[in-house]
């Protein structure tokens, strides 16, 4: 696998796979990578004979008090593991390379209705940031197929509606949660649990669980039921931020007793913020 930090250097590796007519996959990320990363990177393996990931730990979309400084970053071992899941490419830049007129001087790309609400209402601006540095990383790359997780459920709705909106000729492509034993969603940020807050962390999972069979069981007073699962989350030690049952595409409200929606939710937990959702089919 090589290792690339600049445009130019990405740029005449991808074109020459492009002016090949061979396909390409690109998995973005922040590093510091766990089993869900490596899924996504199995799955790209699946779709295109060229897999470039992408490790850049976006200024652009934490918040002011967000954990940005402390993110954890691991590149040596993230390179090692990529390499052994068969990526070609690493593209790791620095800021200015992603931001040559600084981070908020950039361009930047804004995706209306499914980023408003959820995880928007308490990291305002997160998902300009996102979109804006996957739409660099995409016309960096040029990828036929771009690969995201659906643990950040909403996120992946930002994506596809940018690409849908902006006509860019880029697949993507969802991978299911890839959780712990314990049904945790594997996450970067769960080592910022201590020992006993890693015990109590795999409530989240379940409560969304439990909201997901009464849903199916017809109990249908929707508001009633998130209502019911913030409480759960708040007397076992979580503060939660919302849990909402939404549609599942256009992420809008849905009225009680609807069916084809998720159930998301965010809660904090000692230091660390932890996201979940589950699809009701
Ligand atoms: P990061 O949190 O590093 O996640 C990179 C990709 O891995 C995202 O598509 C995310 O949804 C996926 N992922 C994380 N945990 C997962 C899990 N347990 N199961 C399946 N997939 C999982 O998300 C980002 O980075 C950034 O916002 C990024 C898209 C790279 C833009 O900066």
């Amino acid at each position: 696998m090589e290792t690339v930090s600049s445009v130019e250097d990405l740029r005449a590796q991808v074109s020459q796979w492009r002016q090949a007519g061979e396909r390409i996959a690109l998995v973005p990320t922040m590093g510091n990578l766990h089993d869900g990363h490596l899924q996504l990177v199995r799955e790209a393996r699946l779709l295109a004979p060229h897999v470039v990931a992408s490790i850049f730990v976006n200024p652009l979309q934490f918040g002011p008090n967000e954990d940005l400084d402390n993110y954890p970053r691991t590149l040596e071992a993230d390179q090692q593991k990529l390499a052994a899941e068969g990526v070609e490419l690493l593209f790791t830049p620095d800021v200015p390379a992603m931001y040559p007129r600084g981070a908020e001087r950039s361009t930047v790309i804004e995706v209306p209705e499914v980023s408003e609400g959820l995880c928007s209402d308490f990291r305002p601006g997160h998902f300009t940031g996102v979109a804006t540095v996957v739409g660099r990383l995409f016309n960096l790359v040029q990828p036929d197929v771009a690969v995201f997780g659906e643990k950040d459920y909403q996120q992946l709705a930002v994506i596809r509606r940018m690409v849908d909106d902006l006509g860019w000729p880029i697949e993507i492509r969802g991978v299911a949660t890839v959780r712990e034993d314990d049904g945790l969603a594997m996450s970067s940020r769960n080592q910022y649990l201590d020992d006993q807050e890693r015990r109590i962390a795999p409530l989240l999972h379940q409560t969304l669980e439990q909201l997901v069979s009464d849903i199916r069981t017809q109990k249908t007073d929707y508001r009633v039921l998130e209502k019911q699962a913030k409480e759960t989350l708040s007397q076992a030690g979580f503060t939660p931020e919302y849990v909402e049952i939404r549609h599942a595409e256009s992420l809008q409200p849905v009225a009680s007793g609807e069916l084809n929606c998720v159930v998301l939710a965010a809660a904090r937990l000692g230091a660390a913020r932890l996201i979940d959702n589950i699809c009701v089919e």
